[in-house]
């Protein structure tokens, strides 16, 4: 069964100074299924974050429609948990708290939701951590809390936008593995924006490159799950062909234009 289905999406910003609509996205067809590890890829504007936005319900399609198994989506929902860019955590509140917070009150009694999240945090290794508030870790710890309460949701999807895009090489690296962990245990559906082309190649089943916008997919890639190091002839062979699409897409494409009633 489909998670995730899009279908015919269209999507276009109104552009005041211009008075017209400026097309974002054009004529996306994907489907994701379960467990997948989907990676989307493309050159800065291209509408990755717009996309990923609509799929958690946080935008709307102009044109086509997008479908979490079967249902329309029309807004955004626990089952489909996101992880931004920018760290979002709340300040006031401790590490422990902030991954308690995002479980349902209704569904937990206090200690249960004090369970999961204390299991969670030891999965991205931040145990010892629990008092801590925000204003006292350092970017990847902050990123590691926001991965830990999105996983804590048990949710069926995790988007995730460019989530480690603000660390060091290194930091990202660490988190890039602990993701890839977690997901090998939990068995979610993954989306996640990035435009590290190695980022990618690390972490997913199936590529999606997007042109430069309007973004349109230009061509997928499916991955091995098990894939022990990048630098095998196997994977090098998958980078310079993503690489090679990634100029030639980039030449095929010039911007469209809409008029702001479409
Ligand atoms: N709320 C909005 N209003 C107007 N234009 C927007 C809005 N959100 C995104 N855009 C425009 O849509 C294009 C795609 O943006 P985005 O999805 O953020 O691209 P990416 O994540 O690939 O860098 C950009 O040109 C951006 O300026
Ligand atoms: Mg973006």
């Amino acid at each position: 069964m489909s998670v995730i289905d899009i279908k015919g999406v269209y999507k276009a910003y109104y552009e005041p100074k211009l008075n017209e609509g400026r097309v974002v996205l054009k004529d996306i067809d994907l489907t994701i299924g379960d467990n997948e590890f989907v990676c989307i890829i493309g050159p800065s504007g291209c509408g990755k974050t717009t996309l990923l936005n609509m799929i958690a319900g946080f935008e709307k399609p102009l044109k086509g429609e997008i479908f979490y198994r079967n249902s329309k989506i029309h807004g955004p929902g626990p089952e489909r948990a996101v992880i931004f860019q920018e760290y979002s955590l709340l300040p006031w509140m401790n590490v422990q708290k902030n991954v308690e917070f995002s479980l349902d009150r209704k569904k937990y009694s206090p200690m249960e939701r004090e369970k999961i999240a204390s299991k969670y945090i030891k999965k991205v290794k931040l145990a010892g951590f629990e008092n801590s508030k925000p204003n006292l870790l350092s970017g990847g710890m902050k990123q590691r809390v926001a991965i830990a309460r999105a996983f804590a949701m048990q949710p069926d999807v995790l988007l995730m936008d460019e989530p480690f895009s603000s660390l060091d090489e290194q930091t990202r690296r660490h988190l890039d593995r602990e993701i890839l962990d977690i997901w090998k245990e939990e068995k979610r559906t993954v989306v996640l924006v990035t435009h590290s082309v190695e980022e990618a190649l690390l972490l997913a089943t199936r590529i999606v490159l997007l042109t430069p916008s309007p973004g349109q997919i230009f061509k997928e890639w499916r991955l091995p799950a098990e894939k022990e190091d990048l630098i095998s002839e196997q994977m090098a062979a998958f980078k310079n062909d993503i690489i090679r699409n990634l100029g030639v897409c980039a030449c095929a494409k010039t911007p469209v234009t809409i008029d702001a009633q479409e």
